[in-house]
């Protein structure tokens, strides 16, 4: 089914009020001799509140892949390793990664599965463990995930399964996998009856994060990695919002030292909520602002139509018109959020669909809590609540409004 892409505006820039992010050193690098080769690099931990959970660190910087082998050494030493990507990222940045991941002394077992979240699925999980079981890797054989979010999800879970868990570490390659998808060790695949209903939570041992990865990164997949960043800075961080207007053209230009304070600002957010509630139990449940209309419109629509960006930016624009309709949020605010998504490119409303299967489709959604439909929804730029009692005429009201709805000028 067709949808409007709304052409990017010239979207009024906001005052900066963006502070450069200090660059850190980290500890755990300056022990040994892999900081001697080290750029400079920004550390986000995330340290959950909760054992037996681990603290990690997700490191982001421009050239670290070149050190991925004994970074991962220094998380999951083992005499083997497997590494998981897809047949797109694979072409740009498998050699490098097995080159630097043998140099540091791993026998490497590559699974290399067609791109495309259609792939995301018990099959190619199943394909992936027999891979791995028939190379004989061990309990203590870490799993890397060199990918966008469709990888890191698969990977995640043959980590989480394979001899009943092994080590993981995320490589994202994708802004979306950088700031939302890599960080929090939700893993798993979809289901015909829905996306992201087979799964685990598993944290990743760390997260090695390498700017000059988007560099081969299409604008599309970029935009669809800023739709989860507008959704954190909605939800916790007007200044995320300021700085994403006002530094555009530079993300866009893949500037590496903008990149780098995007992604660092994102894990940020991110870790500070997983930090607090790893299992999704309450606060957690903010980060998905978008996402219980933006999966069913991705299942409706089908995942090779529209990507889970545009469907993260079309539910942000329909939850923020049912907090409007609910006097929760201003239209001011409802338009500010609307406006920043077009002028990053993202789509704001659809041309057409059929509106009773997307709210089929919202009935299978893992946020179906008693039977009733929960919603995150804005109340202000920085600001969301989580609603556990959506109505059936709110949800299509706000449906209704990506197809009919005025667009912002
Ligand atoms: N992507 C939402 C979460 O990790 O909770």
């Amino acid at each position: 089914m067709a949808y409007k892409q709304v052409a990017g505006t010239n979207f009024p820039l906001a005052t900066n009020l963006y502070a450069p992010i200090a660059q850190s050193r980290l500890p755990h690098l300056a022990q040994n001799d892999v900081s001697a080769t080290m750029p400079a690099m920004s550390t986000i931990w995330l340290k959950p509140e909760h054992r037996p959970l681990e603290p990690y660190a997700i490191d982001v910087a421009a050239g670290i892949l070149a050190n991925l082998g004994p970074m991962v050494r220094q998380h999951a030493p083992a005499p083997s390793c497997g590494i998981v990507s897809d047949s797109i990222v694979a072409k740009h940045h498998l050699a490098a990664a097995v080159a630097s991941l043998q140099s540091a002394g791993y026998r490497v077992v590559e699974f290399v599965f067609p791109a495309g979240e259609a792939n995301k699925t018990l099959a190619t999980v199943s394909r992936g463990l027999d891979c791995f079981l028939a190379a004989r890797l061990e309990r203590k054989s870490p799993i890397v995930a060199l990918g966008g979010g469709v990888v890191g999800d698969l990977a995640g879970f043959i980590a989480a399964t394979l001899l009943r868990g092994v080590p993981f570490v995320q490589v994202p390659t994708s802004l979306l996998a950088a700031v939302d998808a890599s960080v929090g060790g939700k893993v798993g695949v979809d289901h015909a009856v829905g996306k992201n209903l087979i799964g685990a939570f598993h944290q990743p041992r760390a997260v090695i994060c390498d700017v000059e990865l988007l560099r081969s990164l299409p604008d599309v997949e970029l935009r669809c990695g800023l739709a989860e960043c507008v959704k954190h800075g909605i939800i916790r961080d007007v200044v995320l919002l300021e700085f994403i207007a006002a530094n555009t053209q530079d993300i866009f230009r893949r500037d590496a030292k903008i990149l780098t304070d995007l992604i660092a600002q994102n894990v940020r957010i991110k870790a500070a909520i997983v930090s607090e509630d790893p299992f999704e139990h309450g606060v957690r449940a903010l980060l998905n602002l978008g996402h219980t209309f933006g999966h069913a419109l991705e299942v409706v629509i089908g995942y090779e139509n529209l990507k889970h960006g545009e469907a993260v930016a079309l539910g942000t624009v329909a939850a923020a018109h049912v907090a409007v309709q609910r006097k929760m949020l201003s239209p001011q605010d409802a338009h500010y959020i609307e406006r920043l998504l077009q002028s990053l490119g993202l789509p704001t409303r659809l041309a057409a669909m059929d509106i009773n299967d997307v709210l089929a489709a919202m009935a299978g959604d893992k946020k179906v809590v008693d039977g009733r439909l929960r919603l995150i929804l804005p109340t202000g730029l920085g600001a969301a609540v989580i609603i556990d009692s959506a109505s059936a005429a709110e949800v299509r009201s706000g449906l209704e409004y990506l197809i009919t709805g005025p667009i912002c000028g």
